[in-house]
């Protein structure tokens, strides 16, 4: 099984799933609609809790079609193959899309265009730790050996999608724009309610009180933990080993019973660094 990364434009991706030629035609000439809806993160961000809410947002809570379609189909991650045809096809359902892309790589027509942009972004010391068990989990990625190794990668951008810090300094220069909403897990995780409505605003969606009960049920991590759709247990074998499943914990703070006391330190200084020039407001996680 391929494990290597591929290059392109100096970003890391595991090339069992993308290739420079796909990754190029994807930023040069797909061209995307004014009314896509797209979830953009640096991975393990809550990707994939955000699309369930979305599907279910657009179901008015109702889980047919989030228990019947898998996420990846109901959501395509624009810069697989098996997703960029998805969304070409797609006849009927709401336009949604999913990415994982830096801003310099993402679709050129997004900036001119009225597509609304969801970006979420994670204390990075839990997006290193869900990476890093799901680097451990998934059989096209290098598998870690220790977590002080998958550390130094993370801090020197050397995982798929590359630097944690670069892809949120470079999405956060649009944060102004009128058709991007910034959310993090964190205030998804502290106050779910009010978060979704916040995306049913930003949509232009309007929810009954029974209908956000419906989504706020159907898109707990339980619910997502025992949904065969979303939980990515249907992708064992061809990406993951057995067992694996993409509901791993879904806290916040997990880092504290990860990161040493010297991990933790080193860290805040880099992301002191790294992310001057951005306004504390935006990372309120610790
Ligand atoms: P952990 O590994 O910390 O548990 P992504 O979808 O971007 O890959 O992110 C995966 C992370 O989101 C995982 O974090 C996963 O548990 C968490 N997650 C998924 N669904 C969730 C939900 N409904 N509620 C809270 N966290 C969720």
């Amino acid at each position: 099984m391929a494990q290597e990364y591929m290059w392109y434009q100096g970003i890391p991706f595991p090339s069992k799933v993308y290739t420079p030629e796909f990754i190029k035609e994807v930023h040069e000439q797909f061209v995307l609609k004014d009314e896509d809806i797209i979830t953009v993160t640096y991975p393990k961000s809550g990707t994939n809790w955000v699309i369930e809410i979305l599907c279910l947002i657009h179901s008015k809570g109702n889980p047919e079609w989030i228990r019947s379609v898998p996420i990846w189909d109901r959501s395509p991650w624009i810069e697989t193959k098996d997703g960029f045809q998805t969304i070409k096809e797609r006849k009927e359902g709401p336009p949604l899309i999913t990415s994982h892309l830096p801003i310099q790589i993402f679709p050129k027509s997004f900036f001119n265009s009225k597509a609304k942009v969801i970006y979420v972004i994670r204390n990075p010391k839990d997006v290193l730790v869900s990476g890093y068990y799901y680097s451990a989990g998934a059989t096209y990625l290098k598998n870690p050996q220790s977590l002080q190794q998958y550390y130094e990668c993370f801090i020197e951008g050397n995982v798929q999608f590359g630097s944690w810090f670069a892809h949120v300094q470079g999405w956060m220069s649009m944060r102004e724009r009128e058709n991007m909403l910034v959310l993090s897990y964190e205030e998804l995780k502290k106050d779910t309610r009010s978060t979704v409505e916040k995306i049913c605003q930003f949509l232009g969606k309007k929810l009954n009180p029974e209908e956000l009960e419906l989504v706020l049920e159907n898109s707990s991590f339980q619910a997502m933990k025992e949904n065969t759709m979303s939980n990515f247990s249907l992708l064992r074998g061809d990406y993951f080993s057995p067992g694996f499943l993409i509901t791993r914990k879904g806290i916040t703070g997990d880092w504290k019973n990860h990161f040493t006391v010297a991990q933790a330190e080193a860290f805040e200084k880099i992301f002191q660094e790294k992310m001057a020039g951005l306004p504390a407001e935006l990372f309120l996680w610790d």
